[in-house]
């Protein structure tokens, strides 16, 4: 098998997004644009994979920090598509192998698509395939010239073409396989006298046609693969592909989907089987359920961790957190980063959780801010208990050891810890530690004053009068 290196354009400027960011790295269902091309490109395994980067070059690179094997090569100024492949000469001039070329703003092109170009590429024993596919309304597009004998004899673009080749509708898809070896002697040859003034690539075609070099074709039925993004509309419009996709294949494994037209679940999530997801719920990033779980109305989990077991019930926020198995969430809970909810635990509603985590079983249902706590199994945390973390300056930890009960509106002041199966009385403010087995108490004892209301109110009414 010949080595695949795979080289992504994206060094162009977008003005349709009319957005500072670089429109590869815009969000299309929980990946930037770039990589859904990365993922299917690097399922073929390849032994490179360069992207060319340009206009906003550093942020780019920033953004893709977490693609190691991605290397990075800048073309400034962009002067074609032609001039944006040579620039990846410094990589590739050693290797020996087939060039892929993927467009950066070409999201939907997959691996097996990419794999058929290869296999069509190999098998015609070509020195370049060319993506294709036949438009109803090809403007834009570089169109397919064919000689008589059908042969491909070069590609012209939409401003250079004739009135004749203004009604081919087979195009160019601008995705290629080329044989390394003469490539990039070929593209140091190209000439911009054309009517933008650019290196096109897709000159190499002619080139190649007029050296008799194979240029072969992988037609495809359909264009929906390699539609690009320009704008925002399209970018909803691709969106929607994608997630419609996604809700398919979770419904294909066994997930219940009430309302898949308002089912919002990032591409890289995960759903195990017999769940049931209601309608308006968003599941973002590298979030991952289990089996049997409910998630209803409304609840948003961004990177979120759910065993199996799970319920979820209407209009919880869950961000970068851990939910055991067989707990219950909401409704209406905040659990913020690095929570952690134990199996079993309640978390019930407008209870917010940060940075804390609750142990196996135990249970904190109603109106309460827990903030940077250890709880540990077997606690009960009464209505509107809240952790006084943050001193102005530093925020401090409360741990609550196993088996302890802590009374509603109690306040505890961090630093302190709860010691294992003590008990707080309801309204206690909670300054210093409380041994294990304790009852701790701060309310003074409580006065009643006979006919208090009564006087008041003669009170007022002398007043007047
Ligand atoms: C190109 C093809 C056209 C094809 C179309 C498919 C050429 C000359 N034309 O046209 O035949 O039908 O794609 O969409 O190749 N880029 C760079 N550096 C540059 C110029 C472009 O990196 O100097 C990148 C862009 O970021 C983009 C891609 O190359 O990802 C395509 O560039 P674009 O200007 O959109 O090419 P088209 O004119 O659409
Ligand atoms: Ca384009």
């Amino acid at each position: 098998m010949t080595a695949v290196h795979v080289v992504v354009l994206a060094a162009g400027k977008s003005t349709r997004m009319k957005s500072a960011r670089p429109k590869v790295l815009h969000d299309l269902s929980g990946r930037m644009l770039i990589e859904h091309v990365l993922h299917s490109a690097a399922a073929l395994e390849p032994e490179t994979m360069t992207l060319v980067v340009g206009h906003a070059a550093d942020d780019v690179r920033a953004a893709l920090a977490g693609w190691p094997s991605l290397q990075f090569v800048v073309q400034a100024p962009q002067l074609g598509t032609g001039h944006a492949l040579l620039q990846a000469e410094s990589v590739l001039k050693d290797k020996k192998g087939v060039v892929l070329l993927l467009y950066g703003d070409v999201p939907l092109l997959s691996t097996s698509t990419l794999q058929r170009l290869l296999e069509t590429h190999r098998g015609k024993k070509a020195a370049a395939t060319i993506l294709t596919t036949e438009m109803p309304d090809p403007y834009g597009y570089g169109r397919i010239v064919r000689d008589a004998k059908g042969n491909i004899s070069r590609i012209v673009e939409e401003r250079d073409a004739s009135a004749q080749e203004h009604k081919i509708r087979e195009i160019n898809s601008g995705i290629y396989a080329f044989n390394l070896s003469g490539l990039f002697d070929a593209l140091h040859n190209l000439a911009n006298d054309n009517a933008q003034g650019e290196y096109y690539l897709t000159d190499l075609v002619a080139a190649f046609y007029q050296a008799k070099k194979k240029v072969e074709s992988l037609l495809l039925d359909s264009p929906d693969e390699l539609r690009g993004i320009n704008s925002r509309v399209e970018l909803a419009e691709m969106t929607a592909i994608v997630r419609a996709r996604k809700n398919r294949a979770l419904m294909i494994g066994g997930v219940t989907l009430e309302d898949p037209s308002s089912a919002y679940i990032d591409e890289d999530v995960t759903v195990g089987a017999d769940t049931t997801i209601g309608p308006n719920v968003r599941l973002q990033g590298k979030t991952s359920v289990g089996e049997r779980c409910r998630i209803e109305a409304g609840s948003r989990l961004a990177h979120v961790t759910v065993g199996n077991g799970v319920t979820i019930l209407d209009h919880c926020v869950i961000t970068e957190a851990v939910i055991g198995d067989e707990a219950k969430i909401g409704p209406f809970a905040h659990v913020r980063p690095a929570s952690v909810v134990g199996p079993s635990a309640h978390v019930g509603n407008f209870v917010e959780l940060k940075k804390t985590t609750l142990g196996k079983g135990s249970k904190a249902n109603h109106l309460a801010y827990l903030g940077d706590a250890k709880i540990g199994d077997g606690v009960n945390v009464g209505a509107g208990t809240i952790t006084c973390n943050y001193d102005g300056v530093n925020k401090h930890v409360t741990t609550i050891e196993d088996g302890a009960f802590i009374g509603s509106d109690t306040q505890l002041i961090a630093p302190v810890t709860i010691g294992r199966g003590a008990y707080v009385g309801t309204g206690t403010t909670v300054r210093e530690d409380v041994p294990a087995g304790a009852l701790a108490v701060s309310a003074g004892k409580q006065r009643n004053i006979e006919g208090w209301v009564a006087d008041k109110q003669r009170r007022r009414r002398d007043k007047k009068e």
